[in-house]
């Protein structure tokens, strides 16, 4: 098999981590690059993770490297296709994804312009939060077109809503299809119109199958389904779930799929919304995000996204001064 092309993710903490572990065993990738500032510490998982390829028959290269918070070691990133910036400080139990703004609004800006300098062409994917106001940072920060900075929180929201609705109904998760929209916080926008179930060969709309009570009780979960994972673990929040999201946007870029996918892209008018990150559907390849694609929504729900985008743009205005 033909391996080409070199994915970077900035950051070895567990989300870190474990993207670099999805994206190396995809075996698509002739590298795979891990970068943290603790010194010795993405050396060591690329070592252990390189001695797993015998095991499970990957032949990916992964290249672990010290990095400096004043930009030494960055020429690893050199020529990335794509870069998942990781960096930043999860949640405690208690804390809302937007207390880390500030904390992370500085190594976010530091790591976006790093990308900038050594690899100008690489597509952004951005996982650190809070995301849609990171999204945006790192946008301004490294300079590129928005259409090559992307956030990561749709794909995770959505798979969430999946599972959950799979295990209420004892479902295979391949029977369910859900989507949510707006941000990765407060105003996320789960879109029950969306969504369906498949029981015995027929597909129906999940309003069919589950009342409206169900539903809203599934939707608030979904709302907190980080939090939910953050208060059982106490020390960091989740990572199994966000990098099985953010390596499968990564895939869809480096391999120019085409896959539409929820993700946290530019808007310019879609829904009737311009000039802010937003959770929307986005068709995604080489370039970054090729367009972004609406679908019908009932009232309620644009209502919810757009009400969702204003909040993001309030706080994304904080962020460009940080
Ligand atoms: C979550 C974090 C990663 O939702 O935002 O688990």
């Amino acid at each position: 098999m033909a391996r080409s092309g070199k994915a970077t993710v900035i950051g070895a903490g567990f989300y870190g981590s474990t993207t670099a572990q999805r994206l190396a065993e995809y075996d698509i990738f002739a590298e795979v690059v891990l970068t943290d500032i603790r010194d010795g510490w993405s050396e060591g998982l690329a070592l252990d993770l390189n001695s797993s390829r015998p095991v499970e028959g990957f032949e990916t290269t992964v290249v672990g490297k010290t990095t400096t918070v004043d930009g030494g070691g960055y020429e690893v990133i050199a020529d990335s296709d794509v870069v998942v910036i990781t960096a930043g400080l999860p949640r405690k139990p208690g804390m809302s994804r937007m207390d880390l703004l500030e904390v992370n609004a500085k190594i976010v800006r530091g790591v976006a312009e790093n990308i900038a300098k050594y690899a100008p062409n690489a597509v952004i994917v951005v996982v650190s939060n809070p995301l849609d106001e990171m999204t945006r940072l790192t946008q301004l920060a490294s300079g590129f077109p928005p259409s090559r900075v992307i956030g990561q929180a749709g794909m995770l929201d959505t798979a969430r809503f999946t599972y959950f609705v799979a295990d209420k109904l004892g479902l295979p998760v391949s029977g369910v299809k859900t989507l949510t929209l707006g941000s990765h916080g407060d105003t996320m926008v789960p879109v029950p119109s969306a969504c369906t179930v498949t029981q015995d060969g027929v597909t129906k709309p999940l309003t069919d199958v589950l009342s409206r009570a169900e539903i809203d009780a599934i939707v608030e979960r979904v709302r907190g389904g980080g939090a939910e994972v953050v208060a059982l673990l106490k020390t960091g929040s989740a990572y199994y779930a966000p990098s099985a999201a953010a390596a499968a946007m990564v895939k869809a870029v480096a391999t120019d799929s085409g896959a539409v996918m929820p993700v946290c892209a530019w808007t310019t008018g879609q829904y009737g919304i311009s000039g802010v990150y937003l959770g929307v559907e986005a068709k995604l390849g080489k370039t970054g995000v090729r367009e972004v694609v609406e679908r019908p929504l009932t009232a309620d729900e644009i209502t919810q996204l757009r009400a969702a985008a204003e909040a993001v743009r309030a706080k994304s205005a904080d962020v460009a001064g940080l």
